[in-house]
């Protein structure tokens, strides 16, 4: 190859150039890849171009942002995580591949895999939350499916993108090295160990550094410690964004320090087909790692078999199979989250159930009287009911909007017999950010004439997703103020949650009798909802973010460190600290004085229409003289104690006690989504490794002698301490604890 034809296969091209220069450059063999453009035909059309008209037939790779569906629209992948189904996360991913594949595409660019702990970054709707085991489970069932299928995965943003300060996007990141690699990182060793092809970089600083230019993530990390051999491709203009960063000068150094940090491919910023080839000539950059890159590019080509077959079929594109139908219903159905239930729901009147949650929201309800209805009349609110676009959320370029159903089109059509749904349709505002009261009074008054409200609340897709973030993560608009005035007729009020993201909704769920958190739901956001309303389905999402009570309390995870003084029970809040009060009387813990340092629902919670009873957990470990060695097994009996079959999400967390450094209060370390009959009893079990309790140690140490030198070491190890382990249904409710050594 020639050094123009290899500068040449480094760079990626979108639509937004003119075809005839755009056709040019391939015919040049001066493209590696295309990427949004879609349709097996035009692909190959281009694709002609590169493999018979230039002198090395080099095939193109088309990429294109396919992220939670390509035709069929999956929930978004927040929702996705909160399935906690890694198994329905492949086979989605594979039916996507099918689909997209036949329109021409080889290459993906997800799984997101930033793990986050910031509602208002709008990103968050494109990962899978905020734990790193949770999100390199859902990664690598992506990764697995989309390959499997004939569709490269490009896992991103490669790396610390989601810890931007103040959930601002793009914003800089400081993330010291022992919480990169224990979080941050994580999810895309993970990916890479399930195959994935490609990551992209991430846009923002890292500690001072682009990710674009930085050779110790590049390099060091992933080339040399992980050995992966994976292609590295920019984020659209992350190259020429240096110069704006403030880290060069002008283009030419841009390219300059992408190359010496090996970032392979540019995607849209030109800065490797404007200058590379003058700084080869000018001595700078080596040919050898222009070709360490190029290597890495015709690589993921030879994986994807395009020398061999670089067309597509033009036949009949895959779209809205009703395999893909079904799976987008029943990944509704185990994404959506409940929240809170009186007994309201399912709205089945032959049933009947009464539930607590164990954080307070149903503890103030009595459970409504259920009433032998012939007819249900229902009313049916709220901006986010019949939104066919909306529903689809954030990253959609090529779901269309004519295919969703809505939940008031499931509603309408669903069939309740013996009963008889009378369903009245007044949304109350006609979107999300709508404050207009005029619609309130036609809302309230159809209200008093119905047994039940099912209000439909959320977000507007435009409002999460890149560059989406919010400083207020409240409901938009004036929903907030049609849910109170509609609580003011007394009739019980199922709120479902429309988002793309956690948002702040305390005040509304104390208003509500029932909540479900739906997230954006995609194509089949309706039929999956109404499922789950009437107990066709019960709801088995758990949430993969922590929902803080205020935007205040951001950032609040899960696995958090204890401090030194723990918040105390109760602590003093602002209102009942006396006049004059002295200096010393309140303090001396870790809170707010507007609230505690609890969520409003914390990581892993969801409710069913069933309950859970967990059993004592029991070890079974290998030990010797009291401690453990190698791996030891932790079980527990799960009973459905209700009336419905249902799934149940065991999680495993530990908690190290003491050691070398703090760590946190818990940690997720496994799960299982487990489907129990009601009445069944099932022993669920987890095998933990020494390994699984290991974390990154750094020390700096300080020599005097022979010259004053500090030296900085970092390895990953396991303590020699005790651990506490819990089987347990979400991170809050750790009651069972068994301890081991080790
Ligand atoms: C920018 C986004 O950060 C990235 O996730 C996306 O894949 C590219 N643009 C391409 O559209």
């Amino acid at each position: 190859m020639t050094l123009e034809e290899k500068i040449g296969q480094m760079n990626q091209l979108d639509p937004s150039w003119n075809a005839e220069e755009k056709e040019a450059l391939i015919r040049e063999g001066r493209v590696g890849s295309v990427f949004n453009i879609v349709g097996a035909k035009e692909l190959n059309r281009l694709q002609r171009m590169a493999v018979e008209e230039t002198r090395l037939g080099i095939p193109l790779v088309a990429a294109r942002d396919v992220i939670h569906g390509f035709r069929t629209i999956y929930p978004i992948p927040l929702g996705q995580g909160a399935s906690w189904n890694p198994e329905m996360v492949e086979k989605a991913a594979g039916l996507t591949a099918g689909e997209a594949v036949s329109a021409g595409i080889r290459w993906a660019f997800s799984p997101m895999v930033d793990v986050a702990h910031d509602p208002r970054w709008g990103r968050v709707a494109e990962g899978y939350g905020e734990d790193a085991y949770l999100t390199s489970t859902m990664g690598a069932a992506v990764v697995r499916g989309y390959q499997d299928n004939g569709m490269a995965a490009c896992v991103k943003h490669f790396a610390g993108y989601s810890a931007s300060e103040g959930g601002r996007d793009y914003n800089t990141t400081w993330i010291p090295e022992t919480q990169l690699r224990d979080i941050y990182l994580v999810p895309f060793r993970a990916a890479l160990d399930a195959g994935a092809m490609s990551l992209m970089c991430s846009f923002n600083d890292l500690n001072g550094l682009p990710s674009s230019a930085n050779p110790h993530l590049n390099i060091d990390i992933l080339r040399h410690e992980w050995q992966s051999d994976a292609l590295l491709v920019s984020d659209w203009g992350s190259g020429s964004d240096l110069v704006p960063h403030g880290l060069c000068a002008d283009k030419k150094e841009a390219a300059l320090r992408c190359i010496n940090a090996r970032m392979e491919m540019d995607m849209q910023g030109n800065i490797y087909t404007d200058y590379l080839a003058e700084l080869v000539a000018e001595g700078k950059v080596k040919e050898q790692q222009i070709d360490e890159c190029v290597r890495s590019i015709l690589r993921l080509k030879y994986r994807l078999g395009l020398f061999d077959n670089p067309y597509v079929p033009e036949t009949q594109p895959v779209a809205y199979s009703p395999e893909a139908l079904a799976l987008a219903t029943e990944m509704v159905e185990q994404s959506t989250v409940l929240l809170k239930n009186n007994g309201i729901l399912p709205l089945n009147i032959q049933h009947s159930t009464s539930l607590n949650s164990p954080y307070g929201f149903s503890r103030s309800f009595e459970a409504l009287p259920r009433k032998e209805l012939s007819t249900l009349n229902i009313l049916i609110t709220g901006p986010l009911a019949d939104q066919k676009k909306e529903q689809l959320g954030t990253w959609v370029f090529d779901g269309e909007p004519e295919h969703s159903i809505t939940p008031l089109m499931a509603l309408k059509s669903f069939n309740l017999q013996p009963s008889t749904l009378n369903i009245t349709y007044v949304p109350g505002l006609t979107y999300s950010r709508d404050k207009s009261t005029e619609g309130f009074a036609a809302a309230v008054q159809a209200a008093k004439k119905s047994d039940v409200i099912l209000f439909f609340a959320g977000e507007e897709a435009i409002l999460s997703g890149e560059a989406r973030c919010r400083a207020d993560i409240s409901l938009p608009g004036a929903q907030t103020q049609l849910l109170a005035e509609l609580k003011k007729t007394g009739k019980p009020i199922v709120l479902v949650v429309m988002a793309g993201r956690p948002l702040t909704i305390g005040a509304e769920c104390e208003m509500a009798d029932a909540v479900l958190y739906a997230f954006h739901g995609g194509t089949m956001a309706g039929p999956g909802l109404a499922n789950v309303i009437f107990g066709k389905a019960v709801p088995s999402g758990r949430l993969p973010m922590t929902f803080p009570k205020m935007v205040g309390q951001i950032p609040l995870y899960y696995n958090r460190h204890n401090t030194g003084r723990p918040s105390y029970d109760p602590p003093m809040l602002i209102d009942s600290i006396p006049i004059g009060c002295p200096q010393f009387s309140i303090g001396q813990s870790s809170y707010w004085l507007e609230t505690p340092t609890e969520p409003l629902f914390p990581f892993g919670f969801g409710l069913s229409y069933t309950t859970f009873e967990y059993g004592e957990p029991k070890l079974n470990e290998q030990m010797v003289n009291g401690k453990m060695v190698n791996n030891f097994t932790v079980s527990c009996e799960i009973t459905n104690t209700g009336n419905f079959d249902s799934y149940e999400v065991p999680q495993l967390y530990i908690r190290q006690l003491s050691g070398e450094l703090v760590r946190p209060i818990c940690e997720l370390k496994d799960y299982q989504k487990i489907f129990i009959p009601a009445g069944k009893t099932v022993t669920v079990s987890y095998q933990l490794t020494p390994e699984q309790l290991g974390y990154w140690h750094e020390e700096y140490s300080y020599t005097v002698h022979p010259t004053p030198y500090t030296s900085h070491q970092l390895w990953f190890a396991t303590d020699h301490t005790d651990f506490q382990v819990w089987i347990a249904p979400d991170s809050r409710c750790l009651t069972k604890p068994v301890t081991i050594s080790y």
